[in-house]
């Protein structure tokens, strides 16, 4: 029987060639277009706001009102020149394979709902349980929506297998570069303020070891329990990446969880200097990496390892009458049983799809240029009499600002100046560059994971940056 909602077969291929074709062009297209899209909220209600509509209305004006108003009042954060946040560069076989994904409408939450989902995803587990060194029989993990639900997750698992049920003297360190979304999981966990120990870093961001060991001694003295350390590889500022083998070493001796934190930089594990630089990774119980980082995968696409798959079922596994018939056998493994959620899309299909038409020596070389153009922005910078380098490349993230020399400017006046450059590039809309904080500086942040930015690209940013930084010299009246 036909439903309300059934096209004809016609209609479908009409829409569906339509949508690719848009999706095509925009990829052929991208770097014509600009990366960044502002919009206040009175402008978007007044294009948007309206009641759900009662009545139909043809497919192709709803698609092309879209086209109209939705897409470029949206950044472009697959863009060469998107520098900011973590870039999404995506690619489009996964792209592709998000929408056959969707199409086929595919349960991976169990066994029986797709046998060759849930085998693909163990397959894919496989390949990442083998690139960080984890091991493939005994270890396990699941793909999760993003990094913050993986980092919540192992967070859930540790604590389930640290501390069982009681967990009112347990304590979790962190730096304090860790990303936010780790505090955000120890809140939703329901611990205390006081659970949580945030120490300090040194001059290259990267946790203070010995900081960390008094903690854990005044910690014991107090008959608290320390149980968990999340370690950052690399953190989000500065990619800075925490030294790992340390920490393994000091968490096997106080018998604490060591969760890493690589949602940004895991995917460095693919070239030979990020795979020196995560030194230690392999030695953790869980890892957090996050494919639509630099894995190239399109939203929304995490990951999280760990190194015995049973510490998952233990935490996660309930058994409902309503699930019995879907059990399956032990070797048929229901990622429902792994994490949190229980209807879950087909997110192992992109993973799987992109590497096996790619290769993974294509993703291994992005990731390595990747680096290598951070590396050359770095040179380019320090031989400017413009530039200050803050925080050098590190893992395809640097740090710098507008400091030209001979205006002896001081630190508040950089701030604002620095600040000022970051509001109108992105005005310009012909790059997204933003700000952070680094050591109380004000500092312009590029994070370079875009296979497709060219050291152009950087050059022609730096130069509009360039000019608006003199023309703001001479408004504010900074020239000396
Ligand atoms: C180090 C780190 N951890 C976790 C996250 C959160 O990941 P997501 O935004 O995929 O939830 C990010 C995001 O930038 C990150 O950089």
């Amino acid at each position: 029987m036909k439903s309300a909602f059934d096209l004809s077969l016609k209609e479908m291929k009409s829409y569906g060639y339509k949508i690719v074709d848009l999706i095509a062009e925009h990829y052929n297209t991208i770097e014509t277009k600009k990366p960044v899209s502002t919009a206040s909220r009175e402008k978007m209600d007044a294009v948007f706001l309206q009641e759900a509509p009662e009545n139909p209305m043809p497919a192709n004006e709803v698609l092309d009102f879209v086209m109209q108003n939705v897409i470029p009042n949206s950044n472009i954060a697959s863009h060469p020149k998107s520098y900011s946040f973590v870039p999404g560069p995506s690619n489009y076989i996964s792209t592709l394979a998000d929408t056959l994904a969707t199409g086929f409408n595919i349960f991976s939450g169990g066994w029986v709902g797709s046998a060759a989902a849930a085998e693909l995803e163990i397959v894919t587990m496989n390949w990442l349980l083998k690139m960080f060194d984890f091991p493939v029989k005994k270890g396990g993990g699941l793909f999760t929506s993003g990094g913050s639900m993986a980092n919540l997750t192992a967070l859930v698992t540790a604590r389930r297998i640290k501390c069982g049920d009681d967990f009112s003297k347990a304590i979790i360190y962190m730096s304090d570069q860790a990303h936010s979304s780790n505090i955000k999981a120890i809140r939703v966990l329901g611990f205390k303020k006081e659970q949580i120990r945030i120490l300090p870093t040194d001059l290259e961001f990267k946790i203070s070891l010995n900081k960390l060991k008094n903690a854990i001694a005044k910690d014991r003295l107090e008959d608290l329990q320390p149980f968990c350390f999340i370690a950052s590889a690399g953190t989000t500022n500065t990619g800075t990446v925490d030294p790992l083998c340390d920490i393994a070493d000091i968490c096997e001796e106080e018998n604490l969880w060591f969760h890493v934190d690589g949602a940004y930089g895991g995917a460095a594990i693919l070239s030979s200097k990020g795979k020196k630089m995560l030194k230690g990774i392999e030695r953790a119980d869980s890892l957090t990496v996050d494919p639509h980082k630099w894995f190239y995968q399109p939203y929304e696409i995490g990951c999280l390892l760990v190194k015995n798959s049973e510490w998952l079922s233990d935490t996660f596994s309930e058994k409902p009458e309503y699930l019995r018939d879907i059990e399956g056998n032990e070797s048929e493994i229901n990622f429902y049983d792994y994490g949190i959620q229980l209807t879950r899309r087909f997110r192992a299909l992109k993973f799987y799809m992109s590497i096996k038409t790619y290769g993974l020596n294509t993703f291994k070389e992005a990731v390595s240029y990747n680096i290598t153009l951070a590396e050359r922005t770095e040179k380019m910078l320090r031989k400017s009499k413009k530039w200050e380098i803050i925080s050098p490349a590190t893992l395809a993230v640097i740090n710098f600002r507008y400091n030209p020399i001979g205006y002896h400017l001081n630190e508040a006046e950089l701030d604002i100046l620095n600040q000022e450059i970051s509001k109108r590039i992105v005005a310009s809309s012909e790059a997204l560059l933003v700000t952070t904080v680094l050591n109380g500086q004000v500092v312009l942040r590029m994070c370079l994971i875009n296979p497709k930015t060219t050291i152009e690209d950087i050059k022609d940013t730096l130069g509009l940056c360039n000019d608006f930084g003199k023309k703001i010299l001479e408004e504010r009246k900074l020239v000396n």
